[in-house]
């Protein structure tokens, strides 16, 4: 097989239960040139390498692929819809800047308690969450209890009003799909112009109210606050809050999906969390690496000729980072296809890494830990109904749209 029609495999839906084996194939060669003139990269070292390469940009509107996908068109810098550039496909100074702005409402130095803040709020959801599982034989993780978590709080950190969620729901769910390569670059061009323009008002919408009527929340602090770097422009407000939003979203909904799923697989593994709550700590690493919920980072550009595993990448030319290939790249970790919850392995690629390493990953770990611990010590004897499960369509925010699990009963709250 060539790697371009591994490549193929890896984006077909019919694989997105095991692209695994596919991956194993891209690393023979760690840097593969495709047809459009675009570059893969798949072997850890040169993955991490290449993150922390300052002859790397985010920046999207330099990105050939981007363009020919049409995701530089009408203003929609391929961030997500109809929005100016956030800090995500920025490159220093200001992606530094911006993300400092936003980072001082949300984590060390200025606010180091904001997520620890949360913890004692979000083990009262997942106790709600899994209670109201008392009276049924089957549940849906993904809708019963890795969708509402997530959502509840970056909707409460935000200060997104309760009942708001299934507004907004269905325009995330079509800027999601408009991701889908599979789609033709028309059609993900009209879906993400349409969704982006509900989600851009309702973003506006509620940064004024937030200013007009602040609360603790993490937006009315933008809205208000005159940090010594200045206050945000409004238009990168109005777009860092929906890339709160949506990034906020998804990604952390299918690490506990996954990690649900895998813990199914693992029984051994699922009574040891069982029996010891302080592994989820290291297990949601694990998870990270053995099943993350981002498999790669498109549209990076080299803004010079870089030389890397024999190969030259050429100034211009687009990148995509395999992330799920390097995290199980054997020269990296041993056993790699193995779970092994307690391999205090924590280099892996889940988050990222270099400057744009997720802002949110302190929150996202937070909230697994304790979902994949209630999951483990409360449900008594689950089993899945199918293996796999079904997949979402995207071959990048990777994860199941339904986890059926029948159960014998709940077990009292701790
Ligand atoms: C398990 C859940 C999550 C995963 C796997 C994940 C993964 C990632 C990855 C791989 C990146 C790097 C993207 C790149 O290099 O272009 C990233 C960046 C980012 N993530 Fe997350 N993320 C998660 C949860 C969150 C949450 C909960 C938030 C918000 C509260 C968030 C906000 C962001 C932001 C704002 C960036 C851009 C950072 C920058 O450019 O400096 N993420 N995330």
């Amino acid at each position: 097989m060539t790697q371009a029609s591994t490549w193929e495999q890896i984006l077909d839906f019919s694989n997105r239960a095991n692209p695994y084996p596919f991956y194993d194939e891209l690393r023979r060669t760690p840097v593969t040139r495709l047809a459009d003139g675009s570059y893969l990269v798949s072997t850890y070292a040169e993955i991490a390498a290449l993150l922390h390469d300052p002859r790397v940009s985010s920046d999207i509107t330099r990105n050939p692929a981007a363009a020919a996908a049409g995701a530089t068109a009408d203003g929609d810098d391929g961030d997500g819809p109809g929005m100016t550039p956030t800090f995500l496909s920025m490159d220093p100074p200001d992606h530094d800047k911006f993300r400092r702005i936003t980072m001082r409402h949300f984590g060390p130095p200025t606010t180091p308690g904001r997520v620890a803040g949360m913890e004692a709020r979000m083990a009262e959801i997942v106790t709600d969450l899994v209670d109201n599982m008392t009276a049924q034989s089957r549940i849906d993780v993904v809708d019963d209890l890795a969708y509402p978590l997530p959502v509840t709080m970056i909707c409460e950190l935000l200060g997104v009003p309760p009942g708001d969620e299934q507004r907004f729901r269905v325009w995330v769910d079509v800027a999601l799909q408009s991701t889908d390569p599979g789609l033709d670059p028309e059609t993900q061009q009209e879906k993400r112009a349409e969704a982006g323009k509900e989600l851009r008002a309702f973003m506006e919408e509620l940064v004024e109210a937030h200013r007009r009527t602040p609360g603790p929340d993490l937006l009315s602090a933008m809205a208000t606050d005159d940090g010594p770097e200045g206050r945000m422009p409004e238009e990168q407000l109005v777009s860092t809050g929906l890339l709160l939003l949506i990034a906020g979203h998804e990604t952390t909904v299918n690490l506990i999906s996954n990690g649900a799923l895998t813990l199914l697989r693992h029984p051994a593994e699922l009574q040891r969390l069982r029996d010891d709550p302080g592994l989820a700590i290291p297990m949601v690493e694990e998870l990270l690496r053995y099943e993350p919920p981002v498999h790669f980072v498109p549209f990076r550009t080299a803004l010079d000729d870089i030389d890397i595993a024999g190969t030259t990448i050429p100034a211009g030319a687009s990148l995509t980072l395999v992330l799920a290939s390097g995290n199980r790249d054997p020269a990296h970790v041993a056993d790699p296809d193995l779970f092994i919850p307690d391999r205090r392995n924590n280099q892996h690629l889940g988050f990222g890494g270099g400057i744009h390493l997720c802002f949110g990953a302190p929150l996202a770990r937070l909230e697994a830990q304790i979902a994949l611990t209630a999951f483990a010590t409360r449900l008594e004897n689950p089993r899945m109904v199918s293996d796999p499960p079904p997949y979402r369509p995207s071959p990048f925010l990777r994860g199941p749209s339904h986890l059926l699990v029948d159960i014998d009963g709940i077990a009292a709250r701790h």
